[in-house]
């Protein structure tokens, strides 16, 4: 086994952002030090929020990985943020250069503590950064959080990965940007094209996000790969709005949306 530090931890990530606003997003150990740790790494190398994902604290039934023994964590891989971490390395009584296992088992023990209502109280006083919620699907939740003083909601169903036939993410959207005021709503699952991205702004979305189509780019072109993906939804999502007559995203509201 290989730890995979050759791939860039967060200050790499941020490194390139180059105007771009880059946001964190946090899978919140079961050791506060190193959420503390992380949040403060983040802050530090310039993103401009924190994303705490909240529905991964079990990994899915997902037949594909099973088939394939697909967990790349397990296998050293995807851990740059934690090995590169200080308090990490503290916490591991072994040289991880030396002896990579020792840091995937540790890994495997900090990973996924499920956060409850009142951690966030805790995650709020580490930062004065914005905090965005992702995987919040039901309009209680989004009160819940403005109430506890978050800056933005993700409303996300984690691309359909985790509760095999959940609801559509884009049918939760509007009860959640309705019950999330003022505060703004990231959205993704299930974005595809151009046509995908002038809907969900239509019901409402702050912005909007894609997952796999990026990692489909990335494997068929490498950079030039993304790089084709982002351009094509966008050019789409301008086509779209042109042909249908909505001069600028303000014009775009519900009214655009017919349902069968
Ligand atoms: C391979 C893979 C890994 C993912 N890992 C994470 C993750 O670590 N944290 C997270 O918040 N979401 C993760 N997601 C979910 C995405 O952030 C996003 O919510 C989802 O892919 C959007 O749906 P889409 O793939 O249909 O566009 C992952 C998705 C995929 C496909």
């Amino acid at each position: 086994m290989r730890l995979d530090l050759e791939r860039g931890p967060l200050e790499d990530v941020a490194a390139e952002f180059s105007g771009t606003p880059g946001l964190f997003q946090l899978y919140t150990p079961t050791d506060r030090d190193l959420a503390e740790s992380l949040v403060h790494r983040a802050e530090a190398a310039g993103f401009a929020g924190i994303v705490v994902t909240l529905d991964t604290w079990l990994t899915g039934w997902r037949p594909r990985d099973l088939a394939t023994s697909n967990f790349p964590q397990l296998r050293g891989q995807c851990l740059a943020n934690y090995t590169s971490d200080p308090h990490f390395r503290s916490q591991v009584d072994a040289d991880l250069d030396a002896d990579p296992r020792a840091g995937v088992l540790h890994w495997a023990g900090v990973f996924g503590k499920s956060l409850t209502w009142d951690d966030l109280t805790w995650l709020r006083s580490l930062t004065t950064l914005p905090l965005i919620l992702k995987g919040i699907c039901h309009p209680d939740d989004a009160r819940r959080a403005r109430d506890y003083g978050i800056d933005g909601i993700y409303c996300s169903n984690h691309g359909g990965r985790q509760a095999n036939g959940g609801l559509p993410a884009i049918d939760c959207l509007p009860g959640v940007v309705e019950a999330a005021g003022d505060l703004p709503v990231l959205f993704d699952s299930g974005v595809r094209t151009g046509t995908d991205v002038v809907k969900a702004l239509a019901l409402g979305a702050s912005a909007v996000g894609i997952g796999r189509p990026y990692a489909y780019g990335l494997a068929l072109g490498g950079v030039d790969g993304i790089v084709h993906v982002l351009r094509s939804i966008l050019a789409e999502a301008d086509l779209t709005m042109a042909v249908d007559g909505y001069r600028d995203l303000a014009a775009l509201t519900d009214d655009a949306i017919r349902r069968c």
